[in-house]
């Protein structure tokens, strides 16, 4: 099967510096790849260079087995490639949340209330319905997360580019934002620095340095990790790698560390 994105050797300048350099990246059907790298290695420049946004200096990108050069390239195969962008607020424009995400499928031409119908259904699956009615600009970081995952979603990409997903997602939006993720049937490319997400979701892992993606290796491990609760429930944690019937506590003690768990 052939790749459904590809950049060859792929240059980029931002105000004269070179933040690409010779960057090459296959993304196969059924791949979810992670990329890495420090703040301002480019990769958020990355994910614009794939759609075109920010224009590649030299090098090849191809969306689809077509070569895309100029913007009248990339604008058909756009709506095939669903871009979480690393500021929400780039990304929501309309009043209400079910106005927002409908917005896609309007766009491609469903009618009105075959586009209000799937922005409900996306809603429902990403367990969100209950902010159908809510003002976008009121969200909280995290709901506006997944407001916009569900305008992506409304559209049935191929592929979806996530640009820093958990950044702000607190625990019960984060679980189902990787729930909605890992249900996500089409490809994906995440840039994040959550190891525990890249490690749930992704199928191999790239490094961004010095304007190039190199193969990166994901791995994990049982370590203790703190946390509060509220109330004073005594109880024990499971921990990542723990074996069966060994609590979080256990597999702490044997990954040579001790747990925290500050009650408030
Ligand atoms: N709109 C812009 N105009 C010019 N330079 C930019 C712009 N956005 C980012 N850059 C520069 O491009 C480099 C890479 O930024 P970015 O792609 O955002 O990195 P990352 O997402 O890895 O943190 C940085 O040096 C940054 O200052
Ligand atoms: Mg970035």
């Amino acid at each position: 099967m052939s790749a459904l994105l590809r950049l060859d050797e792929v240059t980029v300048a931002r105000d004269g510096r070179t933040v690409l350099e010779g960057a090459s990246l296959v993304l196969d059907p059924g791949e979810r790849v992670a990329i890495v790298g420090p703040n301002g290695a480019g990769k958020t420049t990355l994910m614009r260079t794939i759609v075109g946004l920010t224009p590649a200096t030299s090098g090849r990108v191809t969306l689809f087995g077509t070569v895309c050069r100029e913007e009248r390239d990339f604008r058909p195969l756009r709506p095939r490639i669903g871009v979480l962008f690393q500021d929400s607020d780039d990304q929501l424009f309309c009043p209400s949340v079910v106005e927002d995400v409908a917005f896609g499928p309007l766009n491609a031409g469903a009618s009105p209330a075959a586009a209000e119908a799937a922005a409900r259904a996306t809603l429902g699956h990403l367990g969100i319905a209950h902010l159908g009615e809510r003002l976008t600009h009121r969200l909280s970081g995290g709901e506006k997360r997944l407001v916009c995952l569900a305008g992506l979603l409304a559209m049935t990409p191929d592929v979806l580019l996530l640009d820093e997903p958990t950044n702000g997602v607190d625990t019960a939006n984060g679980a189902r934002l990787r729930a909605a993720l890992a249900a996500f049937p089409g490809a994906m490319l995440i840039v994040s620095h959550d190891a525990a997400f890249v490690a749930g979701l992704a199928t191999r892992a790239l490094a961004l340095e010095h304007g190039r993606l190199r193969p990166a290796t994901i791995h994990t491990h049982a370590h203790p990790h703190a946390h509060v609760h509220p109330g004073d429930a005594s109880h024990a944690h499971q921990a990542a790698g723990a074996a069966d019937g060994q609590t979080a506590s256990e597999a702490a003690r044997n990954a040579g560390g001790s747990p925290t768990d500050r009650r408030a």
